[in-house]
C-alpha cells in the first residue's frame, strides 16, 4: 500500500468581493499518494492556483486541514510553514519565481546545495545546459520555467506542485517537461499535482480532476 503524501481535508477558501463573499474552494478533499501524478484542469479563475497555494502552504485556508507525509501541518504555527515548505515541497510557480541575483545554476547550488555535476545533468535533460551561468533577467520565459522545474527536482521534496508548467513552452518542450515530472514521480516515488490548461499533456497524468464551482470531480 503506497503512502499518502498529501491529504487535503474539507478545504474552504473565501475571498471578499466588495460587500459579498465569494467561495472559491467549497469543501475540497484530495489525496495524493507516493508515485502518483495528479492533474487538475478547469476554467480560468476557478481557483486552481488558490488550491495549489494552499496545498503548498503559501496561503492559509478558512477551514479544513492539510496532512503532509502523515503530519497535520496546517495545525503547526505559521512560522514553521517556511521550513516545512523547504523540506517537503518543490513548487513550480505559474510565474516561475527565481531569485534575480542568482545565476540559473546557482538557483540550485546556492539554495539547495545541489552539486554542480547534478545541476549540469538536470539542465542537460531539460535542454538548458547552455544557460547555467545566466541571470534570470537574461533568460526567456520558457528557459526560466525549466530552471524552476530543475529546481523543484533538485530539492528532495516528496511533493511537487506545478502551476501550469508548460505555459511558456512550445508544445514539444512542454510535453518533454511534463514527461520529466512524470518520470520523477514514478522513478523516485514522489507525488505531484499539476495544474494545466494544456490538454495535450493530460495523458501523462495518472489521475485527472476537473475543478468547477469550487469543487473537484475526478474525470480519470
Ligand atoms: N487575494 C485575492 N483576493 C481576492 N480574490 C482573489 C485573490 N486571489 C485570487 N482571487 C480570485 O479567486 C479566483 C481564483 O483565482 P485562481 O488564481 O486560483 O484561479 P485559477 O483557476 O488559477 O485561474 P487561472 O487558470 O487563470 O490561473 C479568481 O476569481 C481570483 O480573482
Ligand atoms: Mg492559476
Amino acid at each position: 500500500m503506497s503512502q499518502t503524501v498529501l491529504k487535503l481535508n474539507d478545504i474552504v477558501k473565501k475571498y471578499q468581493d466588495g460587500e459579498s463573499e465569494r467561495v472559491i474552494l467549497n469543501h475540497i478533499n484530495l489525496e495524493v499518494h507516493e508515485g502518483e501524478f495528479v492533474a487538475i484542469v478547469g476554467p480560468s479563475g476557478c481557483g486552481k492556483s488558490t488550491l495549489l497555494n494552499i496545498a503548498g502552504m503559501m496561503l492559509s485556508s478558512d477551514h479544513g486541514d492539510i496532512t503532509l507525509c502523515g503530519e497535520k501541518v496546517s495545525a503547526l504555527p505559521k512560522k514553521k510553514w517556511t521550513d516545512i515548505r523547504k523540506e517537503n515541497i518543490g513548487f513550480i510557480f505559474q510565474n516561475h519565481q527565481l531569485l534575480p541575483y542568482l545565476k540559473a545554476g546557482e538557483q540550485l547550488t546556492a539554495l539547495l546545495g545541489t552539486n554542480p555535476q547534478e545541476v549540469k545533468k538536470l539542465f542537460k535533460e531539460l535542454s538548458i545546459d547552455n544557460i547555467i551561468g545566466q541571470y534570470p533577467s537574461h533568460l526567456s520565459g520558457g528557459e526560466r520555467q525549466r530552471v524552476a522545474i530543475a529546481r523543484a527536482f533538485a530539492s528532495n521534496a516528496k511533493l511537487i506542485l506545478a502551476d501550469e508548467p508548460t505555459a511558456s513552452l512550445d508544445s514539444k518542450r512542454g510535453r518533454h517537461a511534463v514527461e520529466m515530472i512524470q518520470m520523477e514521480v514514478h522513478k523516485r516515488n514522489k507525488a505531484a499535482i499539476m495544474v494545466t490548461h494544456d490538454e495535450r499533456v493530460l495523458d501523462l497524468a495518472d489521475k485527472i480532476y476537473r475543478m468547477e464551482d469550487g469543487q473537484l470531480t475526478q474525470i480519470k
